[in-house]
């Protein structure tokens, strides 16, 4: 959520979690991004149900996720499932985010201080170029 809204400092957003994206249609909004925190490996189930749910009404999408790790590669799986379904996917995003789990905790409080400052200019660095690319292919 925090990186979401670093995105709608800087870029024209609406904001919804999961359970107000009901109130929504997404064939009203020109682009339309899934964030989620990752869950062993995976995107939040909820998250992966509302893609499939309005999969057929999606046309340009992007996703991120905020892990302990902050690795990329746990964004591939949907990413492929999304070019499969023959989604215009306008970019990826990954950082840390603070994970309070205790299992985590113990392998050293990883993530602690995440998303700082630098992770905020990187989602809205990220923002712009969706942005831009969304504009370049929508012409
Ligand atoms: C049950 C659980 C499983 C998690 N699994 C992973 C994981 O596989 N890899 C990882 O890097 N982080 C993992 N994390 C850390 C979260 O992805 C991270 O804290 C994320 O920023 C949480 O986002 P949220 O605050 O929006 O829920 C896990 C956290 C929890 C609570």
């Amino acid at each position: 959520m925090k990186i979401a809204e670093a995105m709608a400092e800087t870029a024209p957003i609406t904001i919804a979690d999961v359970k107000e994206a009901e109130k929504y249609n997404v064939r009203d909004f020109d682009i339309v991004g899934f964030g989620s925190g990752i869950y062993a490996g995976k995107f939040a189930k909820k998250i992966v149900n509302l893609i499939d749910k309005n999969l057929d009404d999606l046309k340009n999408v992007f996703i991120f996720s905020t892990s302990g790790t902050g690795k990329i590669k746990y964004n591939e799986n949907l990413l492929s499932y999304l070019n499969a379904n023959c989604k215009n996917v306008l970019g990826s995003f990954a950082c840390k985010g603070l994970c309070k789990w205790f299992i985590f905790a113990l392998v050293g409080g990883i993530a602690k201080g995440h998303p700082d400052m630098d992770d905020f200019d990187a989602a809205q660095t990220f923002i712009g170029q969706v942005i831009d690319k969304y504009n370049n292919t929508n012409i």
